[in-house]
């Protein structure tokens, strides 16, 4: 994890601060938490609550309500295959089933060697050009399980290039 993922109660706080005033401010933290550091810390509940004068019971709800929020860190890629109507239409059911016997893992879950992430996301925009995936942040479509084998072989290769 590079430097500027890692979190601190202060570089917590500062997210908090630049948003806390706003109506419905919860949302826009968790967000920018998640954005920065790739997941939402522990300590941020107790923080989050305190500086918008909630419960952490009320922050936690908010967390656990949106499967988007992420409560532990991410793989260094993440990897979300889209499950809205116009791509299972065109087989985004069979690309999710390989995708999770391929990786070993079912979604939500990180791989053993905490290279990727798997998510489920509900529509990426790229509806005429299903099954879609994101991969961190850029979008692919028509992916079929040979070329999700080709993503992650290609992922895997930058590790490597980058370990090597
Ligand atoms: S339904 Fe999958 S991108 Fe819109």
């Amino acid at each position: 994890m590079s430097d500027s993922r890692r979190w601190t109660p202060q570089s917590l706080q500062v997210e908090i601060d630049a948003l806390k005033h706003k109506p419905g401010a919860l949302l826009p933290i968790l967000h920018a938490i998640q954005d920065r550091f790739g997941f939402i810390p522990e300590a941020a509940v107790a923080q989050i609550a305190e500086s918008l004068g909630q419960t952490r019971a009320e922050v936690h709800g908010v967390i656990s309500f949106y499967h988007h929020f992420r409560t532990t860190p991410p793989g260094r890629h993440v990897v979300q295959i889209c499950r809205a109507e116009a791509c299972q239409s065109v087989g985004a059911r069979a690309l999710e089933a390989h995708a999770k016997e391929c990786l070993g893992i079912d979604y939500h879950q990180t791989t053993t060697d905490r290279e990727i992430t798997l998510e489920a996301v509900y529509c990426l925009g790229n509806c005429a050009c299903g099954p879609s995936l994101r991969i961190d942040d850029e979008v692919r479509g028509r992916v079929t399980p040979d070329t999700f084998n080709a993503i992650i072989d290609e992922l895997r290769t930058q590790t490597l290039e980058v370990v090597g």
